[in-house]
């Protein structure tokens, strides 16, 4: 088997732009982008119309599509997979983990990325994104998402013996970013 990296972070900090940069210019990746396989599910069992209606569903409904995209991730075997997915998710019921202990197991990740900014930046970078229904945020709440991030990140680290690599996506270095971890995973690979 072949690199799982496992690339996360709060909802616009970049981190979609940056594994979209790092599949296109890594040779053999393959994208496994959670929410789009969720959303894909949730579609055609009639549970959502857009993407953004994922996390307002009951944890129940959620946790059903999120064990089908786990069990469709972990059966990729390309060279390198790199998945797209989020530490925990703010629902109605309160912050939920996005890669609990059978989700995180099943995938195996090699690699954790957590990506980050500064909450200027990601207030920016969500009101500039008019395709997406975003929730409101204070620099308050971003700080303290950007807490939990870590805290999260650092339980899936222990679980699955998977080292933690934290980059910063500053105004437009997205594509420095994707190169500085292309190199990381060229000298893990195999
Ligand atoms: P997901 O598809 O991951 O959507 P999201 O949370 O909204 O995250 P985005 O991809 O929109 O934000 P991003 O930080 O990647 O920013 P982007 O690159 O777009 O998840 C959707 C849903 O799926 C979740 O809400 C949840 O319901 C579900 N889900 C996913 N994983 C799950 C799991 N494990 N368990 C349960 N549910 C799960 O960039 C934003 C903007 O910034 C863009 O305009 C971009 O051009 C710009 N930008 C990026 N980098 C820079 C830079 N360096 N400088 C300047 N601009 C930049």
């Amino acid at each position: 088997m072949g690199l799982r990296v496992v690339v996360v972070g709060i909802p616009g900090v970049g981190k979609t732009t940056v594994v979209d940069m790092l599949v296109a210019g890594f040779k053999g990746a393959k994208l496994a982008n959670f929410g789009t396989i969720m959303f894909e599910a949730g579609l055609s069992q009639k549970l959502v119309k857009n993407r953004d209606e994922m996390r307002k569903l009951p944890v129940e409904k959620q946790k059903r599509l999120q064990k089908f995209a786990a069990t469709k991730i972990a059966n990729m075997r390309e060279r390198l997979v790199v998945v797209d997915t989020h530490l925990f998710i703010r629902t109605p019921e309160g912050f939920w983990p996005g890669l609990p202990f059978d989700v995180v197991r099943a995938m195996k990740p090699t690699h954790l990325v957590l990506v980050e900014a500064t909450p200027e930046e990601i207030a920016k970078r969500r009101s500039s994104d008019t395709t997406r229904y975003r929730d409101a945020v204070t620099k308050d709440s971003l700080t303290e998402e950007l807490a939990l991030a870590r805290s999260f990140l650092t339980v899936s680290s222990t679980l699955t013996g998977a080292p933690i690599s934290i980059v910063r996506n500053a105004q437009g270095k997205q594509e420095q970013v994707a190169l500085g971890l292309a190199k990381m995973l060229e000298k893990a690979s195999p």
